[in-house]
């Protein structure tokens, strides 16, 4: 398991500025023309050929987010839309000219909103049982290419102590590109699912529990279009678009989180236009020595150090079984950089080189980490 931060590099200081000052600058919508008009309002009344343009361009667009007081996302929904659709009312929005309508599904339902809750039976309690719990999820529309779910709430068994397999609880994902499957604790992590092109099979998001254990899930599924900027990149099962973040495994945590078995995925960041890499470190652990923010089998009590490469060599320093792969990693602190680079990096250290020293990593090929564990 590992948690590690990253940081997109720049030639010049100055560009960083710039991107922040345009980030920042973006402006919410909150009046009742943007609420039932969309964008399409501003460029009606801006644009100086207006009274060229037919009445209908002033159709509804969109569906702005709203915040409900309980911590979830709603739509912010005409005030008589909402009950018709099955959401549960959760205060005003726009202004008071529409009301925040939050959709939740638990096991059985089918998905027909944007932006729709799973969660557990007994949801915010506890679910105690035993069975396959079950949505499925009906594309909006058939230009929707992916799924985002936020695991907003993740919480089921843990995987067994010997192997680490996910024998115990599950959740699964069917209908898409493979999906790893997780168990254990992940909240705050997301996952983009591939829903193919044009009007393909639902997607079937299931969490199969045995035995007795407090679970808890609320997993809020997204719909991004094919065209959207929001789409993640092909093969990514996480995606932050970011300059600087904080990336973990699934069920990370140093204290009492098991490295999951048989996972198999990528981790993409997008590198905006004049970044020229990205730099890595692992986080601090400050509760336990040797830390434990970055094992890849290397979860000891004995203090395990870095191992590189892998391939067909069988030395015992290379990433055989498990590793993480960051293309051409190089340590940051060699001056000059030292010319060979590392793809594999596994062990209880994180670093590009081996040693019993903890290093800050730059890949200038890449912006993908991909996680094997076996
Ligand atoms: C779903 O909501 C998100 C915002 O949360 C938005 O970006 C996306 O375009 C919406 N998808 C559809 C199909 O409306």
């Amino acid at each position: 398991m590992f948690v590690i931060t990253f940081h997109l590099l720049v030639f010049y200081d100055l560009i960083v500025v710039i991107i922040l000052a345009t980030a920042s600058s973006k402006v919410e919508s909150s009046s009742w023309r943007d609420f039932f008009f969309g964008n399409g309002w501003k460029s009606f009344t801006s644009n100086r050929d207006a009274r060229i343009l037919p009445i209908f361009t002033l159709i509804p667009v969109g569906i702005t987010l709203c915040s409900a007081p309980s911590g979830e996302y709603g739509n912010c929904l005409p005030n008589k839309d909402c009950a018709l659709r099955g959401g549960i009312p959760a205060g005003p929005c726009a202004g008071g000219y529409g009301i925040c309508c939050v959709f939740l599904q638990t096991c059985g339902g089918v998905v027909r909103e944007n932006s729709t809750y799973f969660v557990n039976p007994n949801h915010p309690d506890t679910y105690d049982g035993t069975g396959s719990c079950q949505i499925t999820v009906q594309k909006l529309h058939p230009d929707i290419c992916q799924l985002r779910l936020d695991l907003d709430m993740f919480s089921i068994a843990q995987p067994e102590a010997t192997n680490h397999l996910c024998t115990q609880d599950q959740l699964l994902i069917s209908g898409s590109s493979p999906v790893p499957t997780i168990c254990g604790s992940s909240s705050g992590d997301h996952m983009y699912v591939d829903a193919g092109l044009g009007q393909s099979n639902p997607i079937v998001i299931s969490v199969i529990t045995s035995g007795t254990f407090p679970r808890i899930w609320r997993i809020r599924v997204t719909q991004i279009h094919c065209g959207s900027i929001n789409r993640a990149d092909q093969g990514c099962l996480q995606y932050y678009t970011s300059i600087s973040g904080r990336v973990k495994s699934f069920n990370f945590n140093t204290v009492s989180g098991r490295q999951l078995s048989n996972q198999d995925y990528s981790v993409c960041i997008r590198t905006e236009r004049n970044f020229c890499g990205i730099q890595y470190n692992a986080c601090p652990d400050l509760e336990n020595n040797p830390p434990r923010s970055f094992t890849i089998s290397g979860n000891s009590n004995e203090e395990v150090g870095t191992m590189v490469g892998g391939g067909t060599q069988m030395t015992e320093d290379a990433c055989i079984q498990d590793w993480l792969l960051i293309g051409c990693m190089r340590s940051a602190d060699r001056i000059p950089p030292i010319s060979a680079c590392e793809d594999r990096v596994c062990g209880g250290i994180f670093s590009a080189e081996i040693g019993m020293v903890q290093k800050t990593v730059q890949s200038r090929l890449s912006s993908c980490i991909h996680l094997h564990t076996h």
